[in-house]
Parts: C-alpha cells; sequence; structure tokens
C-alpha cells in the first residue's frame, strides 16, 4: 500500500513574515495526518523551513535544482547545497520550467538523476499541453518526458522517484482533470515505470497536479493510482491545504 504524499509548490510566493504565519498554522494543523506531508518553497526560505519544520511531520524541498554539482554556473543551487539545508525532495521539470525557461527533457533528465545520486528525491513533473490533449497527444507527451528520466537511471533508481502529473492547462486554471482523465494518465504512467522496474511501478508514488484544491482532493485522492498531490495555489492558504491533506484518509 502506497502511503499517500501531499506536496506544496509555493512557486515564487511568500515573505519571511509571511512564511513564518503559514507555516506555524500548517504545523498546528498538520500535526496528527495519515500522508506525508512536504513543502517545496523559493531556495531563499529553506532556512527558515529547516529552523521551523525540524522535529515536525512536514518536510520541506525545493522546487529546481543544478544539473551541475559545482563551477561556474551563475545563479544555479546544486543538490549539496539543498542538502545543506536538509532538504529531502526537490521538483524537476516543473511545466513552467519547461514552458518559461525552455528546460527541455534531457535536462531535466540530468536533473533528476543528479538529485537522486546526491541523495534527494526528484518530484519529476509531466504533463500535455491543451493543444497536445486536444490533438490526442497526452499519452507520448508524458510518456516521452517520463521514459527521458528513466533512461538515464538505474533501474533500482526508478524505485526512489516520485512523479506527478501535471496537465499544463490545470495549472492554476481552476480547471483540473476529472479524476477519470487523471488516473488513465498515473495507470499509463506506472505501467511506463514498470517497463524500467517491475517492483517500481508498485512502489512509485505519482502524485497529481493542477488546480487541486479541497472540493476536488477527495474524489481525485481517492483514485487507485493517484498516491497523492502536487498543489500549488491551495497550498499558500492553510486552511485550504490543510483541507486537502484532511481527504487523506486512514
Ligand atoms: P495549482 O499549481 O495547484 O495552482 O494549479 C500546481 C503546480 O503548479 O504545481
Amino acid at each position: 500500500m502506497r502511503r499517500k504524499l501531499i506536496v506544496g509548490n509555493w512557486k515564487m510566493n511568500g515573505s519571511v513574515a509571511a512564511n513564518a504565519v503559514l507555516l506555524n498554522e500548517l504545523k498546528a494543523g498538520a500535526a496528527k495526518q495519515h500522508c506525508d506531508i512536504a513543502v517545496c518553497v523559493p531556495f531563499p526560505y529553506l532556512a527558515q523551513c529547516q529552523n521551523e519544520l525540524v522535529y515536525t511531520n512536514i518536510a520541506w524541498g525545493a522546487q529546481d535544482v543544478s544539473a551541475h554539482n559545482i563551477g561556474p554556473h551563475t545563479g544555479e543551487v546544486a543538490t549539496r547545497m539543498l542538502l545543506d539545508f536538509e532538504c529531502s525532495c526537490v521538483i524537476v521539470g516543473h511545466s513552467e520550467r519547461r514552458c518559461y525557461h525552455h528546460e527541455d527533457d534531457d535536462l531535466v533528465a540530468n536533473k533528476a538523476q543528479r538529485a537522486l545520486a546526491g541523495g534527494l528525491t526528484p518530484i519529476v513533473c509531466v504533463g500535455e499541453t491543451l493543444a497536445e490533449r486536444e490533438a490526442g497527444e497526452t499519452a507520448a507527451v508524458v510518456s516521452r518526458q517520463l521514459d527521458a528520466v528513466l533512461s538515464v537511471l538505474e533501474p533500482e533508481e526508478a524505485t526512489k522517484i516520485i512523479v506527478a502529473y501535471e496537465p499544463v492547462w490545470a495549472i492554476g486554471t481552476g480547471k483540473n482533470a476529472t479524476p477519470g482523465m487523471a488516473q488513465e494518465v498515473h495507470a499509463l504512467l506506472r505501467a511506463r515505470i514498470g517497463n524500467k522496474n517491475k517492483a517500481a511501478s508498485d512502489s512509485a508514488r505519482i502524485l497529481y497536479g493542477g488546480s487541486m484544491k479541497p472540493d476536488n482532493a477527495k474524489e481525485l485522492l481517492g483514485m487507485p493510482d493517484i498516491d497523492g498531490g502536487l498543489v500549488g495555489g491551495a497550498s499558500l492558504k492553510a486552511d485550504d491545504f490543510l483541507a486537502i491533506i484532511n481527504c487523506v484518509v486512514a
């Protein structure tokens, strides 16, 4: 049985003062839950999360990581630096990185590989645009994106990644994929993982992201291959994020 995982993706939001309030509310509300919880925050707030969340049941991580380890890469942050702040996970290949920063499948794969090699769990994001869905290309696009990552990993490493299916048209739009649509893609992604490593297909956690909210989370999280959520907008309000977490029952 895969334990569910709810990850907040703060994107480029927050301030030291606002985070202090949000983190305190989360800590108070998340103490007794039936799922794993993490927040992925902007780099400058990792130290704050480390201070606030150590000894709690909320893990923390970053939203991107360099494919390099050290050297002349101005503006980049290495896995080993994230580990200095006791991050446990990092998002790679978010559609906002792919679309606005032109990150291709190879770069995303290298980032995932580098993170894993250093001991961080990559949350690998895949997802189709609206045009790709309407053209009937969803399966091809998400398979290509996931296979690029799997192709650079050893079979046993496939057990250590988390995948997030985030249809681009659902991110920040208020239009979520229906549970049925999401389940279909999740099942496909699980099968692709199984091609690399049969055991990993049972154990891998595949999250859904894209306008997950308190009012749709229960149904989405009830699908057999949806193992949690990658939550953007709703993770910025403690009440909403906790309401999603509360949808996971024992
Ligand atoms: P959203 O974002 O929940 O605001 O749609 C999800 C994400 O981008 O990870």
